[in-house]
């Protein structure tokens, strides 16, 4: 067992101290976990009321800091959605100012301005729970031209970046990209769900960076083996005097950017001392009368903070490549990405190209999955209403062999488990139960129209309890696997001129019940809606960033 892991860290919560032993770190996990599911009879606990008017402040600063204005150049960008996906066909962009500006302007960068009425609202490329973006971004620059050493904050309204720290590093050039998550944000309208919306808008984060990182011929390596602590402190989220005024950021994770398709040295961690560097900048106060606060947060956040350990074993199946022929252009699939509000309600998609879109979630060692070493841990299950020649009803994905093996000893016996026709050899998609399932997905769903009118919905079994017991930060990881998931699923059915909604509101025993699920060997992370959307031509698009063209 690791040491860091035992020992024993005190925190004090409604006056009682905490011990946080794996054990107790994985029941306050679980507990989490049950308590915070939406059930038919009483959702979880949140709000009563909301106050939009004092909705927390969708973007942080931090004052003081200077600013390095970033170039935008994503017009500009060639690269097809298409070649995204395959290893050497887009040429690496030289390490500068413009594309590290055109890094974030496709990841955490602005989309567009909407506006109706008197509100007005921007949208970035990642999506987010609720449109109230918790995940925050940062960059640690090491002997780049054009910037100076040190960690910054990324400010996504402005495209800019905020040095948050100079510091005198090694020569050799190098970048890496932290994530955060403010959980305010989300908590002020989720309340205690919040924390798992912070986990899956992550995991969307990471995938957009990922896709972003390929638009311009680049590698993104997730850096294992970087405890909480230490990335806390790369990314200067532990100096308490710097967020006195502001609300506290919690990391998540920590990337690596490689820019030379060659290299072969990956995984190196940054190499300077938060300590003896420089830090400027006050962050800024979002909240100014938060009403609620949600202790349970607190806990599942310290309990589900990693030690440092590095990888379990990787088993991953040797898909063949899958050929995604789009001469679209990346930037703008990537831009054009929104959620859904409402679907027509009787489209229908072809059989092919529907087994086309699940087969972009399988893990190959592609973009945007060479980003997720680890074993697939989630198993979608579909609920499909409108697919040519497929029967409507619940169909399932097994993403490993293992996975397939289990679930079929747990789902519920009757299911027939035959592979639909025409589904190509490789695409572990099975049907489970031939049966009109509108109405089934709309009220798991919490009730929402988006799960019925699509022309497919879903939902993401998680390998759950017997993965955490020894290492209960997984929790979090399974969300970003979640998310990593939701952001194909959001940019391929752009590609195939569709839509994509992600469901973070959904009752989750009712779904496992449906699928004859009791225990925790699996949960539903996540769930999802594809279909042909209807657009609400009262709401105005405005442009990204106006100031700068
Ligand atoms: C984790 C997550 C959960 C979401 N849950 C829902 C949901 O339950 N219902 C819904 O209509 N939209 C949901 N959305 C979509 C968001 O509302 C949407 O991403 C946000 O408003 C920003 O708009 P955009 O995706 O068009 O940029 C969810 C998005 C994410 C990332």
């Amino acid at each position: 067992m690791d040491s860091q892991r035992v020992q024993r860290i005190e925190h004090r919560s409604e006056g009682l101290a905490i011990d946080n032993t794996p054990a107790s770190d994985l029941a306050r996990t679980l507990a989490y976990h049950e308590r915070t599911k939406h059930r038919l009879e009483r959702y979880a606990a949140g709000p009563d009321t909301l106050d939009w008017s004092s909705q927390p402040d969708p973007f942080r600063r931090f004052a003081g800091a200077p600013r390095v204005t970033l170039p935008l150049a994503a017009d500009r960008l060639a690269s097809s959605y298409g070649a995204l996906h395959e290893p050497g066909r887009v040429a690496p962009q030289a390490l500068g100012l413009e594309s590290i500006g055109l890094l974030f302007e496709l990841s955490l960068g602005l989309s567009a301005w909407k506006e109706y009425g008197p509100d007005r609202w921007a949208l970035r490329c990642n999506p987010s729970s609720g449109n109230l973006h918790p995940t925050e971004g940062y960059l640690i620059s090491q002997a780049i031209a054009g910037l100076q050493d040190g960690v910054y904050h990324y400010l996504s309204c402005d495209h800019v970046l905020e040095q948050r720290c100079r510091s005198e590093l090694e020569t050799r050039p190098r970048l890496f990209i932290g994530l955060s998550s403010v959980h305010w944000r989300e908590a002020w309208k989720y309340g205690e769900r919040a924390f798992r919306y912070c986990q899956l808008d992550t995991g969307h984060a990471l995938g957009a960076l990922r896709y972003a990182a390929a638009a311009l011929g680049w590698r993104l390596h997730l850096l294992e083996g970087v405890s909480f602590r230490q990335l806390q402190s790369w990314l200067g989220l532990d100096r308490s005097e710097d967020f006195s005024a502001g609300e506290h950021e919690e990391a998540e994770l920590l990337l690596e950017v490689i820019t030379d398709p060659l290299a072969t040295q990956v995984g190196e961690t940054p190499d300077f001392d938060p300590q003896s560097a420089i830090w400027r900048g006050k962050a800024n106060r979002l909240d100014p009368h938060p009403m609620y606060h949600w202790p349970v947060i607190d806990e599942v956040a310290a309990a589900t903070r990693t030690p440092g350990e590095k990888g379990e074993p990787v088993m991953i199946e040797d898909y063949p490549p899958r050929v995604r022929p789009s001469s679209l252009q990346a930037s703008a699939i990537i831009r054009q990405r929104r959620s859904a509000q409402r679907f027509d309600g009787r489209s229908q998609l072809n059989r092919q190209d529907f087994f086309h879109l699940l087969d972009a979630l399988l893990p190959r060692p592609v973009p945007p999955w060479d980003v997720w070493r680890f074993s697939p841990r989630l198993h979608p299950v579909f609920f499909v209403h409108r697919v040519d020649g497929l029967a409507p009803g619940l169909y399932i994905l097994p993403r490993s062999a293992n996975a397939k093996e289990r679930l079929r000893e747990l789902l519920r016996g009757t299911f027939n488990w035959s592979k639909p026709q025409d589904c190509p050899d490789h695409l572990p998609l099975f049907q489970l139960a031939a049966a009109g399932c509108g109405q089934l997905a709309r009220t798991i769903s919490c009730h929402q129209a988006i799960a019925a009118d699509g022309l497919f919905a879903l939902g993401m079994l998680a390998e759950f309890e017997d993965t955490l017991t020894t290492a209960p930060w997984r929790y979090r990881q399974r969300y970003w696997e979640a998310g990593l998931l939701g952001q194909v699923l959001y940019l391929e059915a752009e590609a195939a001129g569709l839509r994509g909604t992600g469901i973070g509101c959904y009752f989750d025993d009712v779904f496992h019940e449906l699928l004859g699920l009791s225990g925790n060997a699996f949960q539903s992370l996540y769930h999802f809606t594809v279909g042909v959307p209807l657009t609400d031509s009262r709401i105005l698009t405005l442009p990204a960033y106006p100031q700068q063209q």
